[in-house]
Formats: C-alpha cells, structure tokens, sequence
C-alpha cells in the first residue's frame, strides 16, 4: 500500500469515483462522510469496482472533536482530499450561513488537525466559478478571480485564499488546487455516478432523468446569448478523468514533486460545448429523444466558459481523455441502471 488517504465527501459522486482510482492506484482509503447529500450505499458500488471496501467514516467534517478522533483512530493519514461541502449554488443564495458554516468550518477543521498527526496534503475542490465571466477565453489559471455570484462560489474563493495563507505562515502542508469545470458522467461500470437529490439543478442529470420520463420536458434556459446557436457554452469534462486528475496530485505531493507548497491547476477538457449541443449529442448517441423548450435566462449564469486545460497536461502530465459521446453515453447506462435498481 502506498499510504492513507482520508476523502472527506467520499460517498459522493466526484468523491466516490476518486476513491476508486486512489484503490486502483494503491492507496488505502478512508471515507469521512456525513451522509448529507449522499447514502451509505455508494460504498457497496465502490467495493464492487475495486473490490476493496474502503473505511468509512459517518463524521460531519465541522464536528472537531469528531474529525480529531477520526485521525486519532485512523493512524498514519497521509494526504486529504477534501470534497465534503454544499453545492447548490440556488440554495447558497437562500442560506448563506449554512454554506459559510459548512464549507469553511470544514476546511479549517482539515487545517488545525494535519500538523498535528503529521498529515502532509491536502488537495482541495474548488471550481471554475471563481472566474465569474472569464474576460478571456479559454481560461487560464492567471485570469482574475471575480466577485463571487453567490454565497457558494464565494466559500470556493475564501476557502482558496485560506489555504494560501495557512500554508504561506509556514504550516508544514502543502495543498493542491483543482479548478473543475463542469463534471459529468458516470463510471463506465454504471456501479456509481451521480445521485441528485431532489429536482436536479445542474444539466445532465436533468437530460438524463427527462430521457427516462421521469421529468416532462427540460428547460434550456435562455438561447440569446452570443454563442453558436444562442445556448450558453460549458468546458464538460468526465468524472472519471477529473478523479484521476486528483489521484496524479496526491501523488505529486506525496512524491515531493510539487514545484511551490499551494499549486492550482484548471480542470477541464479545453472543448466548450453549447446546452443545445449537449442535447442534440446526447440523442444523438442514446436515440432518445429529450423533449426541451426554450425558456428564459438563469439568473446568475455564465453566458461561455471552458477550460485552457494546457497547464494541468503539462506540468501534472494529465488530459481530458473520455470523449463527450462516450460520457454521455455513461450517464445514460447509469440512469438506466438507477432504474433497474428501482431507484429513479
Ligand atoms: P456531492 O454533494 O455529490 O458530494 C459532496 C459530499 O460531501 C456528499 O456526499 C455530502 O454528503 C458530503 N458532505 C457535505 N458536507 C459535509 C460535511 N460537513 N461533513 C461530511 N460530509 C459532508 O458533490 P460533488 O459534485 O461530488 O462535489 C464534490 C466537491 O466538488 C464539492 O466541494 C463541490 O463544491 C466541488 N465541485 C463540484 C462541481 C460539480 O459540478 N459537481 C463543480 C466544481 C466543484
Ligand atoms: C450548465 C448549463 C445552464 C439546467 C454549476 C455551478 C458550478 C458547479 C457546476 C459546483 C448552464 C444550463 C442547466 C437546466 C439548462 N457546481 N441548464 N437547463 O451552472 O455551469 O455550474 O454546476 O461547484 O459552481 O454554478 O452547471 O449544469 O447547472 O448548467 O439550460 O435544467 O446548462 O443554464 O448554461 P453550471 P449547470
């Protein structure tokens, strides 16, 4: 075994198919979960991909005594990869102070207890939504960060901002961040993927749940923005790939390869991919259609972003490599298989 990696958020969807590439890599897994946006299930579909059932933590990360006897019992951790935080950027706006609570106290539980159990790295979540509307694209990790959209997005940019500063007074940590774009997908065995709970926000999930009749009919919000066909452009990448871009930081990390003690690396595939374009290939690629209308425009969106990916393929020697046809496709096994499962 390589060592211990705790993944806060392990039971996931980008978290559980991390853990899953950390196995296959070698690593030991220990899962810190609370449950609150996934289920205890996820670990049965992990085991059954790797065939190693990881340890699992039922912990809210913002409990401190609780995270410290999780180091306490779970000796010789050696990097984190923290997950764990709310996401719905729609809810952040409606409460705030739960996003705040959560997704700070969580990372700066993380913080106080690695020096004091010799835990070394720390790869943190963040996300493209720290650029707002690029000024230029494709985007890079140099462009400016923007005032934040919304509560969410903004516990992303002072999270980052956190870590910089722990690690530049001199904390014996080094920490990675990953800027994901837009993660889709499932594992190609269909034995995870993604579980929204309730009316999904985000696009696929939705395309996917209005190809299984569960919903009427998707809403594209918005077809007069300055794009190809009018419909907003998003950088899709595969959760399967973005997973195995954290296991090549932890690993560069570990290694001691890490050329400054806080690097940030842009995930995505370099390839935008208009709403109107996602649907038309995904019916392209399943023969089923997706009845959608045009409605009008999401407030809070981001009319184009995608991905310059070319600092992450050259310095961590990682690429994009499923393609948006075989990604598609994947989502579609699982929706299949959730309702064979009698899931959805
Ligand atoms: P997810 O909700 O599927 O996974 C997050 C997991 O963290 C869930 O299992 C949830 O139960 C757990 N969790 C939340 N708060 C916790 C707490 N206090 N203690 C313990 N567990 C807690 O979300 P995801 O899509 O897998 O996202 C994972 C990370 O990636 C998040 O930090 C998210 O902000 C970030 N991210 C996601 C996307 C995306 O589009 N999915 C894009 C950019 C960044
Ligand atoms: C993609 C495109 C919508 C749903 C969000 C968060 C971001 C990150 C990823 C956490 C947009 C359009 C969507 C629908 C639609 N999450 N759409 N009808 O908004 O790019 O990013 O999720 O970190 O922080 O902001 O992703 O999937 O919600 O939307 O037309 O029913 O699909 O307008 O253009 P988004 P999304």
């Amino acid at each position: 075994m390589k060592g211990k990696i705790l993944v806060t958020g392990g039971t996931g969807y980008i978290g559980s198919h991390t853990v899953v590439e950390l196995q296959n890599d070698g690593y030991e897994v220990v899962i810190v979960d609370n449950l609150s946006n996934s289920n205890a299930e996820v670990i049965d579909g992990i085991e059954k991909i790797s065939g190693i059932r990881p340890a699992f933590e039922q912990v809210d990360c913002i409990d401190f005594p609780a995270m410290k006897a999780v180091f306490e019992k779970h000796q010789g951790i050696r990097g984190i990869i923290h997950f764990a935080a709310s996401k719905a950027v729609g809810e952040s706006v409606e409460k705030p102070l739960l996003y705040y609570r959560n997704n700070l106290d969580s990372l700066l539980n993380l913080l106080e207890l690695m020096p004091q159990f010799n835990t070394e790295a720390i790869v943190f979540s963040s996300s493209c939504t720290v650029y707002g509307q690029p000024d230029i694209l494709p985007v890079d990790e140099n462009a400016p960060i923007k005032p934040a959209l919304s509560p969410y997005g903004n516990t992303k940019q002072i999270c980052e901002e956190i870590i910089r500063d722990t690690v530049y007074a001199g904390t014996p940590i080094k920490s990675i961040i990953l800027r994901y774009f837009n993660p889709i997908g499932a594992h190609p065995t269909a034995e995870i993927g993604e579980l929204p709970n309730g009316v999904p926000q985000n696009l696929l999930p939705f395309v996917t749940q209005t190809a299984m009749g569960i919903r009427k009919e998707l809403s594209v919000f918005g077809d007069d923005y300055d794009t190809v066909d009018g419909s907003c452009i998003r950088d899709y990448i595969n959760v399967v790939d973005l997973a195995k871009a954290h296991v090549i930081a932890v690993n560069r990390m570990l290694e001691n390869k890490s050329l400054a003690n806080v690097e940030t690396f842009n995930l995505g595939t370099g390839r935008g991919l208009t709403v109107l374009e996602l649907i038309n290939t995904f019916e392209k690629v399943t023969g089923v259609k997706v009845p959608h209308k045009i409605v009008g425009r999401r407030e809070g969106d981001i009319e184009k972003v995608w991905a310059n990916p070319d600092h992450a393929n050259n310095v961590l020697g990682w690429t994009a490599k499923e393609t948006v046809e075989d990604t598609l496709a994947s989502a579609w096994k699982w929706q299949l298989r959730l309702r064979e499962r009698g899931l959805m």
